[in-house]
Formats: C-alpha cells, sequence, structure tokens
C-alpha cells in the first residue's frame, strides 16, 4: 500500500491505557535485555521506520530476505532485522511465548510473541547480505563475534520508546517529521543521509540535490550506531548545528535518526531509501559509495563506488522514493568552487582530502583549510579530538604465561611515568583476576569475559585521557578485536605481541605451572592445552629472547613516538 507523504505511518505501540497495564504483566514475562543494536532497531521497529515490518523477521521472512532482498510476502526489505539471543536464553523460550524485551536499564520498551526459533546460518547471511564472509567487514563480523547464536521472531506490541537524554528536540518519529512536512506545507522533500560530520562538499552537493530535485532538504544523520571508529555522534549533531545556520531555514531541516547501520552498501542504500520513504521524503541522495564498509582483507574495497546507486536504480519505483545520484564532489581551485568529479572543467586543478587525511591531520594538529570546512565544525572536532600526543590510549600487550609481559609493561610503566603529562594505569593480568576477575576461571567463555572487562576498564581510562597498560594473555583473536573498536572509539589501540615461544616460556616456566600443565594438574593452559591465537598485524612485536627487559620497553616507546602518541611538551 503506498501511503501519501503527509498520512501517518502504522506503529506497533499500543495507547497509553493499554501500555500501562501491558507493563505490569510484562514484568512476570522472560525478559531479553536488548543489545545497543537491538534498542536501535526496536525503536525504528516500533515508530514505523521499518515499515511494513511488525517485529524481528520470523525464519521464512529471514530467508527470503537473505536470498531475494524481499519479506516471505514479496515486500521488497534488503535487511534482517532479528533478535539475536544467547543459546542459554533460547533453551528457555518456547514458540508461541511472550517475551519482555527490556532496555540496559531494564525497562520494558516491549513484549514479543515468539512465533520462530532457529540457528541461522550466518556465513550464508554474510555472503549474501554483506557480499562477503569476510571478517573486515563490520557487520560481519559482528554477526560472527558479537551476535547470539539463536534468532527469535515475532510481532513486537510497542509499550515505549526508548528514552533519550540528549538533543531530545532534534528526534522525530516518522510520524512527527511527516506532521511536520505537512504544517510547512512541504510536498517535496529529498533527504541526506549522513554518519559524518558535514564539511563543504556535503553542504554544496545538499544544495545542489534541493535544486535539482525542486524539493524542500532535510538533513538526516545516523546518531544510532555507525562504523566503528566513526565521529561520535555528540560531536558531530554539534558539529551539523553549526552548518545548518549557513542553510535557508525556510527550505532545510534537521532530524536525527536513531537507526544501526550495517554498512552494507548497495542493500544498505535500499534500506535507507525505504526508512526515508517512511519519514515521508520523496527524494533520497545516493552519494558515492554510499554505507561502504571499507577495505576487505585483501585490502580492496568490498563494493564498487556506485553499485549503491545501481541497486538503488533498479528498485527505485518499489522503494517509492526518487534518487538523486551524485558522483564524488571535489573542489576546484581556479573556480573557487566545487564540482562533480565528472564535471571538472578541463585544465582545473583539483583539490580534495579523503576521510583518512582528515583524521590524520586532527590527528596531527595540522592545518585544515577553508576551502574544505567551515571554522566552526573545525573548532568542534579539534576540541573533541586533539592531536594524538593529548589524547589517552592502550599499550595492549598479549602473549602466553611466562613470555614477559608484565616484566615489560612494567618496565613501560615506569618509563611513561618518568616522561609524565598523562596518568598510566597497569592492568596486568594477574591483577585484574585477583580484582577485577576472582570468580573468573580460564575456559573460553571465563576468559572472553575477563578480556572484555580489561577493555572497559582501559577504554574508560583512554576515553578520560590516560594510559592504560594491560598484560593479559588474551588468547583469542575475536576478543582482542572487540576490545580494540571499544577502545578506539576514543584513541589508539596499540597491540603489542610478546612473540616469546612456547618452549622458552616453558624452559623459563618462572612460576612452575607449565610443569603442573603438563602433568595434567591445571587444565586448559594456554599454549599447552588450550589455544593462542597468534595476532596477524600487531602495532608490534617484540621477541624477548636474548634481549633484556629494559631494551624491549623502550622498542614500545620508539612505537609511541612513530604513532604520534608521546611527543614534546
Ligand atoms: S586470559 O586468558 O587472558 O584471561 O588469562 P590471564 O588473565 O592473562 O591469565 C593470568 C595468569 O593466570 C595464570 N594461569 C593460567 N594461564 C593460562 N592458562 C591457564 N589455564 C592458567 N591458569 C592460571 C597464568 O600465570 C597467567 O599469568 P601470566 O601473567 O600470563 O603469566
Amino acid at each position: 500500500m503506498s501511503l501519501g507523504i503527509h498520512a501517518p505511518i502504522p506503529e506497533l505501540y499500543v495507547s497509553a491505557d493499554s501500555a500501562q497495564k501491558l507493563k505490569l504483566e510484562a514484568a512476570n514475562l522472560p525478559s531479553w535485555d536488548l543489545t545497543a543494536r537491538q534498542t536501535c532497531d526496536l525503536e525504528l521497529l516500533m515508530n514505523g521506520g521499518f515499515n511494513p515490518l511488525k517485529g524481528f523477521l520470523g525464519q521464512a521472512d529471514y530467508d527470503n530476505v537473505v536470498e531475494t532482498m524481499r519479506l516471505a510476502d514479496g515486500a521488497l526489505w534488503p535487511m534482517p532485522i532479528t533478535l539475536d539471543v544467547s543459546e542459554t536464553f533460547a533453551e528457555t523460550i518456547e514458540i508461541g511465548q511472550d517475551i519482555a524485551l527490556r532496555d540496559i536499564e531494564g525497562v520494558i520498551l516491549a513484549t514479543m510473541t515468539v512465533t520462530d526459533k532457529w540457528v541461522p546460518n550466518k556465513a550464508r547471511e554474510a555472503e549474501k547480505v554483506f557480499g562477503a564472509n569476510d571478517l573486515a567487514h563490520p557487520a560481519v563480523h559482528y554477526l560472527h563475534n558479537v551476535a547470539g547464536s539463536v534468532y527469535l521472531g515475532g510481532p513486537v506490541t510497542g509499550i515505549q520508546q526508548p528514552v533519550h537524554y540528549d538533543f531530545k528536540s532534534r528526534r522525530d518519529t516518522p510520524n512527527e517529521l511527516r506532521a511536520r512536512f505537512r504544517k510547512l506545507g512541504w510536498r517535496k522533500v529529498v533527504a541526506f543521509q549522513t554518519r559524518n560530520p558535514l564539511h563543504r562538499a556535503h553542504q554544496e552537493l545538499t544544495f545542489r540535490a534541493a535544486r535539482e530535485a525542486e524539493a524542500n532538504l532535510l538533513i538526516h544523520p545516523v546518531v544510532g550506531m555507525t562504523k566503528p571508529g566513526d565521529v561520535d555522534h555528540f560531536t558531530r549533531v554539534r558539529c551539523y548545528e553549526a552548518v545548518l545556520d549557513k542553510y535557508p531555514a525556510a527550505t532545510t531541516t534537521m532530524s536525527l535518526l536513531n537507526l544501526a547501520m550495517r554498512m552494507a552498501g548497495p542493500r544498505e542504500a535500499v534500506w535507507h531509501g525505504l526508512i526515508r520513504k517512511n519519514h515521508g521524503c520523496t527524494h533520497f541522495i545516493v552519494g558515492r559509495d554510499h554505507a561502504g564498509p571499507g577495505k576487505n582483507s585483501q585490502g580492496k574495497d568490498f563494493y564498487g563506488p556506485y553499485d549503491a546507486q545501481e541497486l538503488f536504480k533498479q528498485h527505485e519505483a518499489e522503494i517509492g522514493i526518487e534518487m538523486v545520484d551524485f558522483k564524488h564532489m571535489v573542489y576546484v581551485q581556479e573556480k573557487a568552487q566545487y564540482y562533480p568529479a565528472n564535471e571538472v572543467p578541463e585544465g582545473c586543478t583539483v583539490l580534495d582530502i579523503s576521510g583518512t587525511e582528515l583524521r590524520r591531520r586532527l590527528r596531527e594538529g595540522l592545518d585544515i583549510p577553508e576551502w574544505f570546512s567551515f571554522p566552526e565544525v573545525v573548532a568542534e572536532l579539534r576540541r573533541t579530538s586533539p592531536p594524538r600526543s593529548k589524547q589517552g590510549f592502550t599499550v595492549f600487550f598479549t602473549g602466553l604465561s611466562g613470555s614477559g609481559k608484565s616484566t615489560i609493561a612494567n618496565a613501560l610503566m615506569v618509563k611513561l611515568m618518568e616522561m609524565g603529562g598523562r596518568p598510566v594505569t597497569l592492568l596486568d593480568g594477574d591483577v585484574v583476576r585477583k580484582h577485577l576477575s576472582s570468580e573468573l576461571g580460564f575456559s573460553k567463555e571465563h576468559r572472553d569475559i575477563n578480556i572484555k572487562r580489561i577493555g572497559y576498564v582501559a577504554s574508560e581510562i583512554t576515553k578520560n585521557g590516560g594510559i592504560a597498560i594491560c598484560a593479559p594473555i588474551a588468547p583469542y583473536a575475536a576478543t582482542r578485536r572487540i576490545v580494540r573498536e571499544m577502545i578506539e572509539a576514543y584513541g589508539a589501540f596499540v597491540e603489542v605481541h610478546v612473540a616469546t615461544s612456547v618452549e622458552e616460556c616453558e624452559k623459563r616456566d618462572r612460576k612452575g605451572l607449565y610443569k603442573l600443565a603438563r602433568e595434567g594438574k591445571i587444565k586448559e593452559f594456554t599454549g599447552i592445552s588450550d589455544p593462542y591465537e597468534e595476532p596477524v598485524n600487531p602495532e608490534l612485536r617484540v621477541d624477548t629472547e636474548g634481549l633484556d627487559v629494559d631494551y624491549c620497553a623502550h622498542q614500545v616507546i620508539l612505537k609511541l613516538e612513530s604513532m604520534g602518541l608521546i611527543g614534546g611538551k
């Protein structure tokens, strides 16, 4: 059914009175604590942003979406919206049962009647939806290493919206936006999706799009979850607010979208189009490499730069929103103006600063020219990303027991304290096990919990401008990656592989543990009866054999210096 842009879109909420009653009843139901991503998904399910979905996908819809980008009834829907749960939780749930869905603070947001429960083929999902079962893709990593192993599906009954304490007046449901457009008399609205701060190229692109479509402009940035390592949404929204003044208020508005992106390129573009249609827009801007995840594990782009535009074009009529496609915008020096890359007048000089180059300039405190961005935006970015030598960071040693991690970590701590400037905290394996993880053993599950706890503390230290030095065994690559992502949101993560061989560690056997492990008196001992996955691409590898501790610690210092993390006063 096609809905006019001004007509209300169906929501999944019950009335306020029923919600009150349902909330009390739901308190007795088995409940699932939603992850951050599921909370974003649920919000858009309930407020109609994901119309026509009525809940988390059941198996038939899921299979169809994965294979054909369509729900079982044939409606176009490119992204599996699934409720992934742990095996332990899934075992307690019967088909037909209602469950309560709670946010991070335990507030019941909705109930779901479980109609389906299944173990998905994640490799297949990765291949079909993201184009490759390659862990370098953030959503594939999420699928395999973060998401639970069982999916539950079923219709959702909405009780209340997730609560947001930030930028309240900038957040709108699809129906609120539709009402705003109605009130303003806007019949044509072109939406601009973004997960980055707006610079001059974006402004030019959005102006051109609005002109081309003879439409009003909705700046519709994603504030839910974006690509790990992106500028946080608080900073971005302050940047958007600064740029908004440069648009004509009569024809431009901004609203924040609490979407959890998947970085699925072409499929994501189609999904974004459907979501914007639901929000009452008539046009949608798709630029170069829309929702691109970056490079795959072979160093190649996952998708072609204009694949998203192509897939969108194929489905444009069905999505019900017109695409405004753009080539990459570049600055033409002689004309002092931005042009699409394919329209640059002949013989002119093209200037461009890539995202990576911008991050480097911010990191190193270098000039960012006025032709590239607005002074207000640059000032805001500099405020939250001071040069690396002023930011917090984490040095994460990993290696076998007895490899020398703790000794080098201690030496490093002393050297950094001698330099001064930032507080230093050492989270040594043994110390953590005593103070943070005393109840944990050495199963894979317990080791992962232990490492994630260390990662959490280190990320807080990093966020607050300190130096965290961690020295656990951390034998699993996927868990180390999760920790890396937690920390890189706030500062640098320097992985140091202390590559002492198991033979050498056993020969040293400082704590006598290898002997006990060989005798079978300690079970699951790393390197003897338990795995250690060597880091493939650590920032630094130190080999302690034949080298003294001081030298190894100094190698780390040199690495930190080369990364710009320590410098002059
Ligand atoms: S993990 O895997 O990262 O959680 O391990 P970690 O917390 O770093 O381990 C800290 C110390 O525990 C001792 N120990 C064991 N190590 C490995 N396997 C088993 N089964 C085990 N049991 C006890 C070991 O001395 C570790 O100390 P380090 O500092 O690494 O020598």
